[in-house]
């Protein structure tokens, strides 16, 4: 980790990067896994935790499958803990990664070892005259201005180069629902009417997706609600002055959590309604569409 002058660890500012940090010690420790994407659950692979680990294998290997012929060098925008970019890395590709986050850098390199170049920094910020033949965004799309991230794809693209974004994007509801997160899917589409990318691929993953949210409520009933409801009951007896003091002062941000994570309402039923979860592909240029039954227009 990039140690601060007086020997602390890098400080993130942003509670999206502070979230995503603390996802990845407790998926490491708790789960045994790396990626911090939703995997894809195939209707053959029970939804359990124990089969988390198996779900994000399929998701990897769908973006594997994904990545067009003739693809040599790729660009992993958010690269998390730089797990897929090591299986990227172990099917033969040449992969650099942009990595803004000081703690899952420095996963990422325990990972991906020295022979990918990581960019410590937002994508949007990036600078470099190297050019790539895909730029990939795994679950990374969301969080790169919509203005920002199409135009920069075909700057580092080389020509007759991909874009791969596997991300969820919001519906075109009244309200947001107990979830936030995605670019608005139809801003996306009117970003992409202007940029020079032409569509190859448009498939709607959200149903084998979904399935993340109900393992994520299962967990926050059974074990987060118990526990802090314990915690809660313990301090009110031992500490009153204490406890009466700090649930008044953070009774607002204390609602709004169990509004979010408590009751089931972040469940895989509702994340359909207000998030279309797609595998995208895009050439650079105006190269001939990929035909065939993935293409999916809503
Ligand atoms: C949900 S994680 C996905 C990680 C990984 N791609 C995967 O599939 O497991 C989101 C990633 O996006 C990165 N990220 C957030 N904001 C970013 C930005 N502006 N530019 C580049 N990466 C960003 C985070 O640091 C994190 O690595």
């Amino acid at each position: 980790m990039n140690p601060t002058p007086n020997n602390q660890p890098a400080v993130v500012t942003s509670s999206h990067e502070l979230g995503l940090d603390l996802a990845a010690i407790a998926a490491r420790y708790l789960f045994e896994t790396d990626h911090l994407h939703y995997g894809l659950w195939t209707e053959d692979l029970p939804v359990h935790m124990k089969n988390l680990h198996k779900a994000q294998e399929q998701y990897s290997d769908l973006i594997v499958s994904t990545i067009p012929d003739g693809t040599k060098t790729i660009l992993d925008v958010g690269t998390g803990t730089g797990a897929l970019a090591r299986r990227l890395m172990d099917a033969g590709y040449s992969v650099d990664c942009v990595s803004p986050s000081p703690y899952l850098t420095e996963r990422a390199r325990a990972n991906v070892g020295t022979d990918a170049q990581i960019f410590e920094c937002k994508f949007e910020d990036l600078v470099t005259d190297k050019r790539y033949d895909l730029i990939l965004f795994s679950e990374s799309f969301q969080y790169i201005p919509l203005n920002r991230s199409l135009v920069l794809s075909q700057e580092y693209l080389n020509t007759g180069g991909h874009v791969l974004i596997c991300d969820y994007f919001r519906n075109d509801t009244p309200d947001k629902g107990p979830f936030g997160g995605g670019h608005h899917l139809k801003d996306f589409r009117k970003e992409l009417e202007s940029s020079a990318l032409t569509p190859l691929l448009d498939r709607d993953i959200t149903p084998l997706t979904a399935p993340n949210l109900d393992l994520v409520a299962d967990m926050n009933d059974k074990v987060v609600a118990p526990m802090k409801a314990q915690l809660f009951a313990f301090a009110r007896v031992k500490y009153p002055f204490w406890f009466k003091l700090t649930t008044s002062i953070f009774k607002k941000p204390l609602a709004h959590f169990d509004t979010k994570y408590m009751g089931g309402k972040r469940s895989g039923k509702n994340f359909q309604v207000y998030k279309s979860y797609r595998l995208l592909l895009f050439a650079k240029g105006t190269q001939g569409k990929l035909a065939g039954p993935e293409m999916v227009a809503d």
